[in-house]
Order: structure tokens, then sequence, then C-alpha cells
């Protein structure tokens, strides 16, 4: 168990989580090492017989030290940004290992993608297109650089994801993607953009996808459209079938990874059979359950309807509550003993969203406490934000009877850092 309750209190691993609060502090994310390795190799080992190769995506959770976990079992990397892509870089992942996605490159990330920056990095390995105009302005940059870009045409498969409405991606009416008419238009057209090279197609219909059936069908749209490519003389190598997998927030229990493989394999098989290379982005399915927020109680106030723990993070630290009502598993560090009563955790900025659990049923909790919200590794530090000018939490990894901090609590002096008083400049009217 990577987080597990001994004599009323948690440990993570063989740390107890109390001995990490006393020197980090709160707020903290504590992540599990042999829970994020154990999950990566699940993943692997359910798309094995289809011979897929893994993607980590890198928004769930883009860390240095767990995208050092994730390369060493074997992923490579699925980025959105010059930012994510500076990460599985630095991480060390190799080139070619490293999906470029993002509805909105610009041209410097495009640039950086090609390895055309001073850096001078390796190329990554493909490129995700997601529009015609960028398909035109990376054709472009390749071609005065003379170079070639790798890539995928990620397609609308207008599959619906039956996921939180902000985060479904694969309806028609979605910024993402290109429609499969015009993708294939552009496929016939290839001839005019000798800077990029096609190689297959990508689709990601959101997250989480609870129904396996869901993820299937996109990849089943994938394998039509790639055999409409074929039929106009296109080879369609590649197909990218986007990541999503559910994990169980304590609320119901997810399908297991290999429910989406045996769905995929049913929808695809055809193409699994010919030798067309499969990829998949799998995120927070790997890290959310390998991860904990801990927040100290500040307060414990109770209103006329409502008692809440007042915490020093909230939707600062993981706003998933805030954006999706969504629900994590709270509960107290340490345990008092008690009759448990209804209360919310909330955090301390001036929004009534601002919390990370409502009316749960809790021990008794008092100010200096702490409480660990669970299932925070996907999509929490990554989303944290300096709202009312709170630092970000720290993260610590555990593994085994080991822990270390891998990020630090960002300091004051950080907030402010790049806040200067002008230095006015006039304003010329161009002639
Ligand atoms: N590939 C692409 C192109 C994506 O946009 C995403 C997620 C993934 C892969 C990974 O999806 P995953 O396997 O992690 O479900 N902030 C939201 C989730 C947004 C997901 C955005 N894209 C949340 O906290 O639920």
């Amino acid at each position: 168990m990577a987080f597990e309750r001994r004599a009323g209190a948690l440990w993570a691993e063989q740390v107890a989580i109390e001995a990490i609060i006393a020197d980090v502090g709160t707020p903290l994310f504590i992540y599990s090492a042999s829970l994020i390795r154990e999950q990566a190799r699940a993943v692997r080992t359910a798309f094995e017989p289809l011979g897929a190769e893994v993607r980590y995506a890198v928004k769930a959770n883009s860390n240095l030290s767990v995208l050092g976990l994730l390369l060493a079992e074997g992923c490579g990397m699925d980025v959105v940004s010059g930012g994510e892509l500076l990460r599985a870089r630095r991480a060390g992942c190799a080139g070619a290992d490293i999906c470029f996605a993002g509805v909105s490159k610009s041209e410097t990330e495009l640039r950086s993608a090609l390895g055309l920056d001073a850096e001078g990095h390796e190329p990554v390995g493909l490129i995700n297109i997601e529009s015609a105009s960028e398909f035109q302005l990376l054709d472009r940059i390749a071609r005065e650089a003379g170079v070639r870009a790798s890539a995928l045409l990620r397609v609308n498969p207008d599959v619906d994801a039956k996921t939180h409405r902000f985060t479904t991606t694969g309806l028609t009416d979605s910024k993402f993607g290109i429609d499969p008419s015009e993708a294939l238009e552009l496929f016939r057209t290839a001839d005019l953009f000798p800077g990029v090279e096609l190689l297959g197609l990508h689709a990601h219909i959101g997250s989480p996808i609870h129904e396996p059936a869901q993820y299937a069908a996109a990849a089943g749209r994938l394998g039509e459209l790639a055999s409409c490519v074929r039929s106009i003389g296109r080879d369609v190598r590649i197909l990218n079938l986007g990541g999503g997998f559910a994990h169980g927030y304590g609320t119901s229990a997810a399908e297991p990874v290999s429910a989406y493989a045996d769905a995929v394999r049913t929808a695809i098989g055809d193409e699994i059979e010919r030798g067309t290379r499969i990829l998949i982005e799998p995120g927070r399915v790997i890290t959310a359950g390998g991860g904990l927020l801990v927040v100290g109680v500040m307060h414990v106030k109770d209103n006329v309807h409502r008692s809440f723990a007042l915490c020093d993070a909230g939707m600062n630290a993981l706003a998933r509550p805030a954006l999706y009502e969504a629900h994590h598993r709270v509960e107290p560090v340490r345990n008092r003993t008690g009759a448990e009563r209804l209360a919310d955790v909330a955090g301390p900025l001036c929004e009534s969203s601002d919390f990370l659990a409502r009316e749960r049923p809790l021990p008794p909790i008092e100010a200096g406490d702490a409480i660990a919200v669970f299932d925070a590794g996907a999509y929490g530090m990554s989303m944290a934000s300096n709202y009312n000018e709170h630092p970000k939490p720290a993260e610590v990894l555990v593994d085994g009877d080991r822990w270390g901090v891998v990020r630090e609590r960002q300091s004051f002096d950080d907030l402010i850092r790049h806040d200067r008083p002008p230095v006015w400049r006039s304003h010329e009217e161009k002639s």
C-alpha cells in the first residue's frame, strides 16, 4: 500500500507523514515512487499485446523526479508546450520518444520541437498537428531550415468521452483536432508540404473516459480514416490513440487499463495485424493515485449551517474540486477519537469555490492538525496557481523508507521576482 494508516496516523510507504510535515511544513504534495512505477508497469503490461508505446502525458504531473521514474519504466513523453518539452528533455527523454501535441503551438515552440533552437536539442519524434494553419507553419519552418518534420494529424472523431464538459475534447464543436474530411484533404495535398512527413493520425477525446467502449470507438474512427487515407494512395503508419484512462477517486471504481486495451484490440485489430505503430498517452491513471496533497488546518469554525476546516491551501494547490466539482477523499493525517461530523475542507482564498471537499464525515479536527487529500498526484501541482499570492507547495518523493524534497516550496521572493517599476518609454506613432 502506498498510503496507509498505522496506529492512527498516515504513512507514505515506510515513512510517517508526520515526520515529513515536521521537516517540510504544509502545504505539500507527497508522491509514492512505488505506486507510480507500479501504475506505469500496469499500463505497459496491459497494452503490450498490442505492441503499444506509452507516451506519458507530462501535463498530469511534470515534476522532473516523477518524469525520471517514468523514463526508467520505459515511458516516452507526451508534451503540450515549450515548458513541458523542456521538462521532458531535462528529465533525459530522448527526442525520438517525445510527442509534441498542443492546439495552439507557437513558431518558437515548433522550432524548439524541431531542434532548431539555440540549445541544439534533438528533434522530437512526432508533432501532432491540430489545424491546417499549423500544418502550413510547420512546413515553412522545416523547409526554411532544410529539415523534415515527422507528424501526425490530430483528428476530431466526434466521439463523446461522456465526461465533464470542460474536459471533453473529441466532439465536433471542440477546439481540438481537425475534421476527418479536412484531414483526408491534407493527406491528399501532402506533396505541397514537403517540409512535413505525415506518418499517421492522432485523437484524444477527453479525460477521464470512464467507458472503454468510448475510447475504443475513437480508435475505431481512426482506423476507418486510416483506410480512407490508404485508399487515396497515402500511407498511415502510426495511430496515436491519446490518453484518458479513468482513475477511481473513491466514489466509484475505474475500469482497469486492460479493459481499454481489450476494447481497442477489438476495434482496430486489423491495424494491429498489419503492424501499424500504436501510441497511447496516459497521464492520470499513472500518477493520480500516487500523490497526496497535505494541508495544514489553520482554524476550525462552525457557521450556522456548516462546519469548516480552514486550511493553508485549497484550489490554489488542487483546482479539481473547484473547477469540476471533483471528489477527492480527505482524511486527517492523525485521527482523533470522537464522533464524526460533517465538515467542509476549505482553503484560504477569497472565493467560495475554494474548497477541497464538501460535507464530508470527518473525525474531530483541531487547528494545527493536517489533512491528507488523496489521489492528488495528477493535475494537482501541475495546475497549481499563485492566486492570492500563496507560494506553491513543496513536493516530496517517498521511495520505500527514503524520502526527499523534489521541488522546494516557493518563497515570497519567488512571487515578486519578476515585478519591476516601469522603465518608461514614449509611444511613437508609426508614420
Ligand atoms: N493526450 C492529450 C492530447 C491530452 O489532452 C490529455 C489530457 C492526455 C493525453 C492525458 O489524459 P489523461 O490520461 O491524463 O486522462 N485537468 C483535468 C484533466 C485535463 C486533461 C487534459 N488533457 C482534470 O484534472 O481532470
